[in-house]
This record gives structure tokens, sequence and C-alpha cells, in this order.
């Protein structure tokens, strides 16, 4: 028989990729594709999804020709995507009734803030994990039916769906408006605000306090079953389409995080560490989220403390886009590398306010400590420290939470590649950072799950037997320097607090 492969689509927050994985999880071809970031105010980010979905073809069509292979090789489809990032279309068209709204933005401040009315911030926190924040889906599908014209007439009439993104590609998958599945699973339907954590079902009354029908919602499956095929005239027809997960669960699930106590961090355009809490749902008292991790089939799920930074590998290309510093990301290491230190420099990208473990939804960005000694090298170096700080923060609340002592730390994503930054994260954390040789964690995990769900791999015993380790750093920085920098960052944040009224 001739060899199979898995075909993994990450549709990300800047691009969308199609990775196709052989059976040793090695990557035999890539198809990648960036989509324009849409900021029509300040706070407000949009992705458009149609060209999301043309991308998501081209790149498909793209790794399936760069491996010479057709749909026949393929075994089954993994989806995954950026999570939170909310759409609401007419499923008699196909056609979104507003732009994507991005995890990032931060228009629903007043939604959320009148959601919680007196009980506050944490009202629905004990049904669904989540403080209620801009970051979540759920607000942002009312900000669209109360603000786009006739949406919600049409919502009521039941022909505008919502969905993650997710939802959106499996849905033109397998046909569109001709019978396109509606579908969501656990670890996406678990940014929504929306579902119970218990029951993971809908939450009829969470959804009627943010005036969102039913009818809207997709249906939660698990993270590995065969959901559908590639639709006939498409470009998979009758591929099975059997993984989807958030991008964070699916890395968690790539980076072998299968015990308890076994925590991933990836540096993206945000940082989103998991902690694999097993089938316990631990509430979080310092400031993190609890989430699902994964759900393969019909076994139980599992549940994961999940610490959420908004700003990481996106400042950089802020310095690369807004502030033309350098024109590619990875100079960002260069240019540190010209200063000692950060001269006393400290950057608070609190550009969508602060997620974990603050959720300041006013806060916004600062660079504190300037002084005329202060030049390019140091803001390039300030900017690549934020990164470290700012986990620190989210492992030190994961301490907190779970009781457990990381022994070391997994990671993975774009920024991994950064020495500079791996070295400081170790010295910031105190124990050793650890790479994959597979750093593409995020599209192994979804193509983990589906190829799972057909059988192409056996179970999670695989996922363990494949992963292999690349490179690691250990601390190497004298302690009172590593608590004077952390001390400074501490009070760099509070300047950035209550900025936006
Ligand atoms: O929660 C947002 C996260 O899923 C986005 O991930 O990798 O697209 O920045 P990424």
């Amino acid at each position: 028989m001739a060899e199979k492969y898995v075909l993994a689509i990450d549709q990300g927050t800047t691009s969308s990729r199609a990775i196709i994985f052989d059976h040793g999880g090695q990557i035999v071809a890539t198809g990648q594709k960036e989509h324009e970031q849409i900021f029509p105010r300040a706070g407000w980010v949009e992705h458009n999804a149609i060209e999301i979905w043309d991308n998501v073809r081209s790149v498909v069509a793209d790794a399936l020709s760069k491996a010479s292979l057709n749909h026949h090789d393929l075994a089954a489809v993994g989806i995954t995507n950026q999570r939170e990032t909310t759409l609401v279309w007419d499923k008699t068209t196909g056609e979104p009734a507003y732009n994507a709204i991005v995890w990032q933005d931060t228009r629903t401040a007043k939604i959320v803030d009148d959601l919680g009315g007196d009980e506050g911030q944490d009202k629905y926190k004990a049904r669904v994990g989540l403080p209620l924040a801009t970051y979540f889906a759920g607000p942002k599908v009312k900000w669209i039916l109360d603000n786009v014209e006739g949406a919600r007439q049409k919502a009521e009439a039941g022909d505008l769906v919502m969905g993650t993104m997710d939802s959106w590609v499996l849905w033109n998958l397998t046909g569109g408006v001709d019978g396109g599945l509606h579908y969501t699973d656990v670890t996406n339907a678990s940014r929504t605000m929306l579902m119970d954590l218990k029951t993971l079902s809908w939450d009829e009354e969470i959804a009627s306090d943010m005036t969102i029908p039913m009818s809207m919602l997709p249906e939660i499956r698990s993270s590995a079953e065969v959901y559908g095929e590639g639709r006939a005239k498409g470009l998979l027809p009758g591929v099975p389409i059997s993984g989807i997960l958030g991008d964070q669960q699916a890395a968690t699930f790539g980076q072998a995080c299968f015990e308890v106590g076994m925590a991933k961090n990836t540096y993206g355009t945000g940082n989103f560490m998991l902690l694999n809490t097993g089938t316990e749902i631990v509430p979080s008292k310092n400031g993190l989220l609890t989430t699902v991790c994964y759900k393969i089939g019909d076994k139980d799920a599992i549940y994961a403390l999940e610490g959420s930074i908004a700003v990481t590998g996106s400042l950089v290309q802020w310095l690369r886009d807004n502030l033309k510093m350098f024109s590619s990301a990875p100079e960002v290491e260069e240019l540190a590398a010209t200063v000692e230190d950060n001269g006393g420099a400290y950057f608070v990208p609190a550009f969508s306010g602060l997620f974990a473990p603050y959720w300041k939804s006013t806060a916004r960005g600062a660079l504190v400590g300037l002084t005329r000694y202060v030049n390019r090298g140091h803001i390039a170096r300030a900017v690549l420290e934020a990164t470290a700080f700012q986990t620190r923060e989210v492992l030190d609340a994961m301490e907190a939470d779970s009781g457990v002592k990381l022994a070391e730390l997994k990671v993975d994503g774009g920024m991994t590649g950064n020495e500079m930054l791996m070295q400081f994260q170790a010295d910031m954390l105190g124990v050793d950072v650890v790479r994959p040789k597979v750093a593409e964690t995020t599209a192994l995990g979804a193509a983990y799950a589906a190829g799972i769900a057909v059988g192409f791999w056996e179970g999670e015993q695989d996922v363990i037997d494949n992963w292999a380790e690349d490179k690691r750093w250990t601390p190497n920085m004298d302690d009172g320097d590593q608590q004077r920098l952390y001390r400074n960052w501490k009070k760099a944040v509070t300047r950035t607090f209550d900025w936006v009224d």
C-alpha cells in the first residue's frame, strides 16, 4: 500500500499554513500565506474571512504540489486555529456579516463590563473557567449583532451563524452553502465564554445574557473524530476531516504534554503557556484561565490551566512595521546584541490591555526607564525581555495555582529561534527551557489528533515516541541580577494600568 500522510491546516493570527506530515511526525511540505491585519481604530483588530478562506485553499494546494502528492495520499486532515477570533456569517449565502473580530481586539470592553455588573469580572468563571474580558468570542458576537445593520433580525431568523476560525474552515471545506458542517471542538468552544466546562455543552443562560440566539452556535464535538469529509468538488474530496484543536491546545498535544503537571509555552504573536491538569477542572486564583486541553473521541476531556499573554512576537512585528526599526523580525536579535543589557528600559506591550495574570482591558503599552543613554539596541533588548518577563509572571501564577514546581519548560513557536531570548528566558525562570526537533508543534498536534481518529496513529504513545529534544537552555544568571530585573519589570507593569477611561 502506498505511504499515506496527514495534512494539518493551521489558520493562525498572521498567516494560514498547510503542513503535510509523514508517519514519523516529520514535515514533508509546507504552504504559507499571510493575510491583512486590519486596524480600523485604536484597539480594533479585524481579519477578512474571505481572504483567509482563499489563503487556506491556496496553501493546501501549494503544500500538496510541493510534496508531489494529491488528496488520495492523505489519510486525514486536521484543523487548528487562532482561538477566540470570531466570525458571523450567513449560511445561506456564505457571506460574512462583518470582518472576523480578532482575539486581540478590545472593542467589547463596555459589553464585558456591563455583563459583569455588580458581580464583576468573575461572574461566569465557575462555569466557563474564564474572567469577563475582551479576549473571548461570545461578547464579540454580541457586538456584531448590536452594531451591524440587520444582523440581529437575520440571526433571529436562523440565517446567521457564528464560529471561531475552525468552524469557518470546516464549514467551507465540507460544502459551505451546500450543507457545510457547522461544528466546533471542545477546545475552541471553551474560549467563547459560552460553554460549561463540566457538561461540555452551551450554557443557555450565558448565551441569553449575551443576547446570542442558540441557533447561531455550532455543534460541539470532540477534538479527534471523523466530522465529515472534504466536499466532492473541493480541494480535498472525500478526505476525512478528523481533528480540530485551538492552536495552543494543539501545540500542547504536539509537545506530548499528556501527563498531569506537564506544560508547554508557545511563542507566537502572543505567548500561551498550558499546564495539563488531567480530568480535573482546576479553578485559578491567580489570574489564569481554566480551559479544555483536548478530548479524544469518547474519552474523558482533559483540562488545562492557561496563562495567555496577548503581545510577544507581535511586539517585534510592531517595531518592524510601525517603527521601521528593521526589515525582518529576526534582526531584532542582532540589534539587541549590540548592547550589554537593557540600559534601564522596560517595554510593557499592553496593546490589547493586559491578559494573564492581570486581565486589565484598560491598560495600554508603556516604554519606561528612558534616559538619553538609551538607544535602539536597548529598546530591542527591552522588547525581547518583555516576552521573558511576562512568561515569568505566568509561570509564577501557574505554580501558585497548581502547587506544582515545574522541572523544565517545553517551548515552541517562531521566537524560540532567538537564542538570546531563550537564554534570558531560562535565566528569568530559573528552570531549563527545552525546544523539540519539530518546532511546528501546533500543526503537528492537529495532525496527530486527526491521524489518531482514523487509526493512522494508534494513540498518544506515538506522539511521545516521535518527540525528540533539539536544544536546551540552562539558567546562568546571578540571582541578584535576576531579582532586580524582575522587580523593575513589575514596577513598569503598574505604569500601564487604567490608561483608558
Ligand atoms: O488565543 C489566541 C491564540 O490562539 C493565537 O495564537 O499563534 O495565532 O498567535 P497565534
